[in-house]
Formats: structure tokens, sequence, C-alpha cells
């Protein structure tokens, strides 16, 4: 405990010398992993997961990041079995209710995107209940993906552009700005890292309009043991790299 703080608090300082990434988004894999390696059900795995994303969150506001994305559950997820879709679901609902207060505290703002509208109306009421609450909050964009799917995105992208437009739609003069806007958050800055836990070496369907040029960065350690630590090596890492975005 006291080594991890020492540790964290040295790391912290050197992240501090540079400037951070303006928004870091987080595929949270492993938390059934975390779990099935200690004998429990995954769900124990989900519920550990949330510990992590707190930690996470506290980490964010203190190093003065501005925009953290989770990637919390997937288009796909559904087809996994029933009981722990319905375990994540309550777990989602309970966490936003339960978190709501030490998120104004703090001065974050919390989002949703993915197709709210699919969820149980308990998980979507939540949400809209703690966005709500979390609106003036001006230190971090906090925003779950939850129903998300890249593609799923930018289908909604297209058929809202679609019906806006109608016949007037002349398709040689769409931009990437302009299209941007029919995104579920058009406001929200393409991620400049992104991070993977748990080791797998792929996108899973997320943001995959937005992550043209982030700066991806994976380790083994799966959701449920990942700490503040871990988020700053990441950046560490990420202040090394040089982005070209094409040039030489
Ligand atoms: C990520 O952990 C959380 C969700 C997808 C909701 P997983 O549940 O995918 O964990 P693993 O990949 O099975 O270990
Ligand atoms: C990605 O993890 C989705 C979330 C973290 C919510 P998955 O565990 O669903 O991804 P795959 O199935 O391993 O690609
Ligand atoms: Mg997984």
């Amino acid at each position: 405990m006291f080594w991890e703080k020492l540790r964290t608090d040295r790391l912290r300082k050197k992240v501090l010398t540079r400037p951070l990434p303006q928004h870091v988004a987080i595929i949270t894999d492993g938390n059934g992993r975390w779990a099935q390696k200690r004998g429990l059900p995954r769900i124990v795995g989900h519920r550990q997961g949330i510990k992590a994303v707190r930690d996470i969150v506290e980490e964010a506001g203190r190093i003065g990041l501005k925009y953290l994305t989770f990637y919390s559950f997937s288009t796909e997820n559904w087809k996994r079995p029933r009981e722990e879709v319905q375990g994540l679901m309550s777990l989602f609902e309970e966490m936003a209710i339960k978190e709501a207060e030490s998120l104004v505290k703090n001065g974050v703002r919390l989002r949703v995107m993915g197709r709210i509208e699919e969820l149980p109306q308990g998980v979507q009421d939540a949400m809209r209940y703690v966005e709500d609450k979390t609106k003036e909050g001006k230190t971090l964009n906090l925003t779950l993906a939850l129903n998300y799917g890249g593609r799923a995105e930018i289908l909604d992208a297209v058929s809202k552009l679609f019906l806006e437009k109608g016949p007037k739609f002349d398709n040689g003069q769409l931009t990437e700005e302009e299209f941007r806007n029919y995104l579920y958050q058009p406001d929200l800055p393409d991620p400049d890292l992104l991070i993977r836990t748990s080791g797998e070496l792929r996108l899973s369907n997320f943001l995959l309009w937005q992550v043209a040029y982030s700066e991806i960065w994976v380790t083994k350690v799966l959701w449920p043991d990942f700490k503040p630590y871990h988020l700053l090596l990441a950046i560490r890492d990420y202040q090394k790299r040089q982005r070209k975005f094409g040039r030489v």
C-alpha cells in the first residue's frame, strides 16, 4: 500500500511535467477473467471493476484530465448469458444513483453514449438522473459508452443525417467536420490515448470513427487490477510518442 502510493506519487510528478492527453478512452476488459481466476462468478468481477472505475475517475480529476471515456457495455454484449446481462444492468443503475453525489462534489460531468433507448427503463432513468445532476460539472467530462457500438453509431449518424437533410442531401459536400455533428456526442474530442486492459489486441467496435489517430496502449493487467499507477504509466508512455498524422 505504502510503496504503491509512493511510486504513484513519483510517477504523477513526472507526468505533470508534460502536456496531458486531452481525452483518454478505456476499453475496460478482463472483469470475467479476474473473477474466474478466483473461482468466483463473473458478476463479482464486474462489481470489482466498478471500484477500479471509481479510482481512475479520481486520479483523472487529480491530474486535471479533461475527458475520460469508459467502454462499459457494447452492442454485442447482449449475447452474454441472461443473468450476466441483468447483473450488469443492475450494477449500472445502482452505480449511477450511488455515485451522483460524489461526482457533483468533484465537478465531474457524466454523460452516456450509445443506443440508450434500448436499455432497461431503470437504467435509462438512472443515467438521465445522473446526467442531469452533474450537468454543471466543469472539471472532468466523464462518458460511459453503454449499449455502444462504433458501427451502430455510424449508422445512427447516417440515418439522422438523411432524416434531417432529406432530398437536399448532396453527398459531394459532406465533410468530416459536418459528419461529426451527427455522432452521439459531437463535442467529444477524439481520444488522444486509447487504453485496453487484459491484453486483447482489438477494438471490439469501440469509437471506430474517433480512434482514427489515437495512440494505443495495451496492458495485460485485468481491469479490476488496474490502478491509478497504470493510468499514469500509459500517459507517460503517450507523452514520449511522436504523433505524425500522416506527415513526415
Ligand atoms: C469487460 O470485462 C466488461 C464488459 C464487457 C461488460 P469482460 O466481462 O469482458 O471480462 P473477460 O474479457 O470475460 O475477462
Ligand atoms: C469490449 O469487451 C467491451 C467492453 C469492455 C464493454 P468484450 O469483452 O466484450 O470484447 P471481446 O468480445 O473480447 O472482443
Ligand atoms: Mg472481455
